[in-house]
């Protein structure tokens, strides 16, 4: 069954009408590519002897490259550390049926991206979910966290840079998470797909390089920082208490070798990927910085939307200030009818609090200003 706002999208298409989308996360979508003369070469290598020899934790000499990045963002991790996978959505499947026994829940911030819910379904799982503050700028609500754990609690999620808020977990809130975990023994799953796109000095915080978690996986693809979500890779890699991490590893060796579901030449062109594509890593997240900076300046604009400013990520939320009575589907749904302007319900997100909407900044910058024109207007400014 689709969602009002779905079908109405569909319907628009079908009329033939407008639709100026703030939703998509895809860089491909928004005029963002990989050059793929790089990949073609390699791919060219590979295809004049086509072997197959796959390792179910991945080849070795793409997780040495992983081992060899990650060093130099301040992990400790030797190749064994690491497991590829087709995706971070898998390793998240992986992770909910490894550490998830029956009845088993997982602590998920909220708001949160839904493809976690999804997942843990599938997973026969469920989370619960710690409020990320809005009034504090979507800082971690400690004692939301302490009341969400009970006995059958089997794993903490953090998303950092957050999807749909753009916040980023900050040092102290990382400390306070591991205590938090040592205490009560819990594995930290930490999705770190938007890490490289983090728009303040330094280097993105990050929890497996930082603190001391009993057990913590760091899960992290080629998606977004490359620009291929075709591609279809991802990882995760493991760290903590020495024996807790060699049981996982072993356990989730076998889940991989159950599929063997990464695709083999990607995995020869990590290396690559890693070690010379850092020129076009560079000017990508330049360009998603520019066009976050052009989203805030153009919602600035509108002081009936309440937003803070993300930190990192594709994604930001922001209030409806004059809004608030009407339902946010009526909202968003008014919105697209009126102007053709697409963004998201707050509560899409499971956040259920006064009126919301998400928008994506990654959208190519001549709609974006088109779109916020309409979105001035609907609002009579
Ligand atoms: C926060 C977050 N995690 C994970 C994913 C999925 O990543 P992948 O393409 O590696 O499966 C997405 C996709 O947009 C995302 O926003």
């Amino acid at each position: 069954m689709l969602n009002a706002i779905e079908q109405k999208r569909r319907q628009r298409l079908a009329e033939g009408k407008e639709i100026l989308s703030l939703v998509s996360g895809n860089p491909c979508e928004q005029g963002i590519y990989f050059p793929m003369e790089r990949l073609q070469r390699i791919y060219g290598e590979y295809f004049k002897k086509p072997d197959y020899q796959p390792h179910p934790k991945g080849l070795f000499i793409a997780r040495e490259a992983l081992a060899e990045f990650y060093s130099k963002l301040g992990f400790n991790l030797s190749p064994e550390n690491f497991i590829l996978t087709s995706g971070t959505s898998e390793s998240f499947f992986h992770l909910f049926r490894l550490l998830g026994k029956a009845g088993a829940n997982f602590l998920a911030p909220r708001p949160a991206y839904p493809l976690f819910e999804h997942l843990a379904d599938l997973a026969r799982v469920h989370l619960k979910f710690y409020d990320l503050q809005e009034a504090r700028a979507w800082a971690i609500d400690f004692e939301s966290l302490e009341k969400a754990a009970d006995q059958n609690t089997a794993g903490l999620l953090l998303i950092s840079p957050h999807n749909p808020t753009g916040v980023v977990a900050s040092r102290e809130e990382i400390k306070t998470l591991s205590e938090f975990c040592r205490q009560k023994n819990l594995p930290l799953i930490c999705d770190e797909v938007f890490s490289d796109f983090y728009f303040q000095e330094g280097l993105c915080p990050r929890p497996g390089a930082l603190e001391d978690f009993p057990l913590v996986f760091t899960l992290n693809g080629i998606s977004k920082r490359f620009a291929l979500p075709m591609m279809k890779l991802g990882w995760m890699a493991v760290g903590g208490d020495a024996a807790c991490v060699d049981f996982v590893l072993d356990q989730l060796e076998t889940y991989a070798d159950t599929f063997l579901s990464v695709h083999m030449p990607i995995q020869r062109a990590l290396p690559d990927l890693l070690k010379y594509s850092e020129d076009f890593v560079e000017n990508y997240v330049e360009e998603v910085k520019r066009r976050k900076n052009l989203a805030v300046k153009f919602l600035k604009t509108i002081p009936k939307l309440q937003f803070k400013e993300p930190e990192g990520g594709f994604y930001l939320t922001f209030k409806v200030l004059d809004k608030v009575g009407l339902e946010e589907e009526t909202w968003v749904l008014k919105l697209l009818e009126q102007t053709g302007v697409l963004v998201h319900p707050g509560y899409f997100f499971d956040y259920e609090k006064g009126v919301h909407g998400v928008m994506s900044f990654l959208t190519d910058p001549v709609i974006l200003e088109q779109a916020f024109e309409r979105i001035k207007n609907f609002f009579k400014i």
